[in-house]
């Protein structure tokens, strides 16, 4: 089943700080890569994007709690908690994928990757958006 993971960038979206809403829609943009390569099941494709997610997300979380950290958000240890537990799914699929096992995978990775970025945006970056 294919189904679209596409999401347009919306303005309620936004954690009010330009620099991290780029990052965001950036890391919006590579899970639609992700997505892509694996509707299309070119494993080296999903292998590399998988890779490029990764590293962007380190990037971005580190931006993040930097941002929080300066803003005092009470809630850093669990939010942060939240973009550890991402890295390591993101990970056990990316060892999947190198393992062979991309049949059942690409589905659960792609609905996964589409509603953690929206629910997470929405409901846990926002936290600290309005703190
Ligand atoms: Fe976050
Ligand atoms: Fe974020």
């Amino acid at each position: 089943m294919n189904r679209p993971i596409i999401i347009s960038w919306d303005p309620k979206f936004t954690v009010g700080n330009p620099a991290l809403d780029e990052e965001h829609k950036t890391l919006l943009a590579l899970i639609n890569n992700v997505y892509v390569s694996a509707q299309s099941m070119n494993v080296d494709d999903v292998e590399s994007r998988l890779s490029i997610l990764i590293a962007f997300s380190l990037t971005h979380f580190h931006h993040e709690e930097s941002y929080m950290r300066k803003m005092l958000f009470p809630e850093i240890a669990d939010h942060k908690r939240l973009h550890d537990e991402f890295l390591i799914k993101v990970q056990n699929f990316h060892t999947s994928f190198q393992k062979g096992k991309n049949a059942g995978t690409t589905s659960e990775m792609s609905t996964f990757l589409a509603s953690w970025w929206r629910d997470h945006i929405l409901h846990e970056d926002q936290k600290y958006a309005v703190g």
